[in-house]
């Protein structure tokens, strides 16, 4: 890529995260630092189809740093999945001045990145914001951590009302098809159980040893069920047939859902946003496109974005082993 870049767009889109406000305001500031212009594109490829966007300097970043969510808003475009509405949003772009982009999300928006590069071969670099922690190429995406603390949280909180009246309480945490939001809540909140995807043990391991935890003298527990767990149907009908093989045990269910998206993000994810903003600004001066940016052993790096698109994540199998260790 050898185009000079004066102007950078920056856009939030797929499910929002604690840490997207951050990379956000890293990005303007960045740009500032290398006096490049800056605009925010809003509600994400609709928004750039529609050319809502909003020129942006180190001061429309006052304050944000903290806050959960994303000042630019979010939402997922089917317009961005056909070719006519790409052509809107690379002629919005070009209307604008735009050179680059960068695109704050998930695997669903770095999709629609690459096949935009590819029909424009317009600059773009993608920054991981997504709760799940499920994209390849990095340590960590941003807002997991965060989500973490506000799962374990919540579960604190449960825990309480469990072992005041001895019930039994399945909880479901988010992170889509994969289970490390459900692994390092589960282990951080010292739940009995923990379902994950990528694991299959069975309703009867399960019916065993909960029975096994009661008779060790547990009067309360707390299951830990990842929402794209299969152990049951869903975790209604998982809590409704422990309850039928386990009449003593009075269960309760309670879906955190979408709180674990929200709040304002931790420290960590706020450092971590702030250091992917400015590789990000780094990276397209440098003349490179298509790359996700990750951290890897606390080092900031690059992986192509078909990588990141195509790669998946590993659970920590060492985790696992410390949680069966810790229901003991
Ligand atoms: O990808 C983030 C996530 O919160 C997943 O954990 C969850 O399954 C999904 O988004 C929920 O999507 P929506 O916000 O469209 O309900």
């Amino acid at each position: 890529m050898n185009k000079t870049i004066s102007k950078i767009a920056v856009l939030t889109s797929g499910g929002d995260s604690p840490g997207m406000n951050a990379a956000i305001r890293s990005v303007v500031r960045s740009c500032a630092y290398h006096r490049i212009d800056c605009v925010g594109i809003f509600r994400g490829y609709q928004g750039m189809i529609e050319g809502d966007f909003k020129e942006m300097n180190a001061r429309s970043v006052n304050h944000i740093i903290n806050k959960g969510g994303t000042i630019l808003k979010s939402a997922r475009s089917k317009d961005f999945m056909t070719k006519e509405g790409r052509l809107k949003a690379f002629y919005q772009l070009k209307n604008h001045n735009v050179d680059a982009f960068v695109v704050i999300g998930g695997d669903g928006s770095f999709t629609g990145a690459m096949v935009f590069n590819k029909e424009f071969d317009f600059p773009i670099i993608g920054i991981p914001g997504t709760i799940d922690n499920d994209i390849y190429g990095t340590n960590f995406t941003l807002g997991y951590d965060t989500a973490l603390n506000t799962a374990v949280e919540a579960i604190d909180k449960i825990r309480d009302t469990a072992s005041s009246h001895n019930r039994l309480f399945f909880v479901e945490v988010m992170g889509r098809d994969v289970g490390h939001i459900a692994l390092n809540v589960g282990v951080g909140a010292g739940a009995e159980e923990i379902l994950i995807p990528e694991e299959d043990l069975g309703l009867d391991r399960l019916l065993d040893s909960l029975k096994k935890s009661r008779k060790s003298g547990k009067t309360s527990s707390i299951v830990v069920v990842a929402e794209g767990d299969k152990t049951g149907d869903n975790v209604f009908e998982l809590a409704k047939y422990i309850e039928e093989h386990m009449p003593t045990y009075e269960v309760r269910v309670s879906v955190l859902g979408h709180m674990q998206r929200g709040g304002s993000p931790s420290c960590f994810d706020r450092v971590l946003a702030s250091r992917m903003g400015v590789k990000a600004i780094e990276t397209l001066l440098d003349g490179k496109s298509n790359y996700m940016i990750g951290i890897k052993d606390n080092k900031m790096i690059l992986t192509p974005l078909d990588m990141a698109i195509k790669g998946e994540t590993e659970i920590d199998a060492e985790l696992i082993q410390v949680s069966d260790i810790m229901t003991t």
